[in-house]
């Protein structure tokens, strides 16, 4: 039994699409809701509809890919329309939001806390914007932008937060977020503003940022494990943690479920292989938890051993 719960909201399995991939219209969006995904999660929108950035802006690597997409959406309000013919999957809808302002991101929050939605993540790591720096790395802008959103309404609110790489860091975002209402917190985003080189060419591989972009995928489970064990520690049990970075089979699930993830997101899995990735990841962990006995995700959720 893989079932889980995010804020109160139930999920058949551990295991969702991750906001990201192929999750920016309605027939994406579809393909996700006859998916196994546990709930349908959208891409990442802004107050207007985007292009995004120049193209190449996304590159497979072999353990993982760089992007630098720059949010390319269809603007708030397609997602506010979209979300009956969603719900209809019979699974939860999760919307994320990116505004670029503390402003942008009250009016939609306000806007989809009157809506059907089931959850709202709100994106406060986005690395591909040029001019814009990651709200997750700015403390007090996390905190003023945190205050603001987290007084709009009563469906659930959780946060995307980017990886962090210093203990102090993840003891002043803790310290934070446990200030607010904040139900979840979704770990990791891509590591930002990272930079892939082919030296045949002696070029970068993806063209927005002078080749800088978000590494993503295998690379980056260990700082995600990382990042969901540590907020594990730090943080009450009334904020849940989603984890995400690098999940691409049952095992992968099974490590962030001993970190304490309460539920995982794929991205470049899905992004590389498709909509059957979730339902073989839940088979394979499945069958891995059964192997050790193992009958729910209780039985071994934030179970980390010492060494
Ligand atoms: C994009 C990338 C991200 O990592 C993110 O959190 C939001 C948007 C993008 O480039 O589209």
């Amino acid at each position: 039994d893989l079932s889980t719960q995010i804020a109160g909201v139930a999920l058949d399995s551990y295991i969702m699409n991750a906001s990201g991939p192929k999750c920016t219209n309605l027939e994406e969006l579809t393909v996700i809701g006859e998916s196994n995904s546990a709930a349908i999660m959208t891409k990442s929108c802004t107050i207007a509809p985007r292009e995004g950035n120049p193209l190449p802006r996304y590159q497979d690597l072999p353990l993982g890919s760089i992007q630098s997409m720059g949010l390319p959406n269809l603007g708030y309000k397609a997602y506010l329309e979209m979300i009956p013919a969603l719900k209809q999957h019979g699974k939860p809808v999760v919307v994320s939001i990116s505004g670029f302002s503390v402003e942008d991101n009250i009016e939609m929050v306000s806007a989809f806390q009157q809506s059907d939605v089931d959850l709202i993540e709100v994106n406060f790591s986005c690395p591909n914007i040029v001019g814009k720096a990651q709200v997750a790395y700015d403390f007090e802008q996390t905190e003023k932008s945190l205050a603001a959103i987290t007084a709009l309404g009563d469906k659930p609110i959780g946060i995307k937060l980017a990886p962090y790489f210093d203990m102090s860091h993840f003891i002043a975002m803790a310290n934070i977020l446990k200030r607010y209402p904040v139900k979840f917190i979704t770990c990791i985003n891509s590591i930002g503003n990272t930079l892939v080189i082919d030296p045949i060419t002696e070029q970068p591989i993806i063209k927005p940022k002078g080749g800088f972009g978000g590494l993503c995928g295998e690379y980056i489970k260990p700082i995600g494990l990382a990042n969901v064990r540590a907020f594990r520690q730090l943080l009450d049990d009334d904020i849940q943690i989603i984890g995400v970075g690098g999940i691409s089979n049952g095992v992968d699930a099974f490590e962030y479920l001993l970190a304490g993830a309460d539920a995982v997101q794929v991205a470049t899995c899905f992004e590389k292989q498709g909509p059957n990735c979730f339902q073989r990841i839940e088979a394979e962990l499945a069958l891995f938890m059964a192997n050790k006995g193992y009958d729910c995700l209780a039985d071994a959720k934030g179970r980390l051993k010492p060494l």
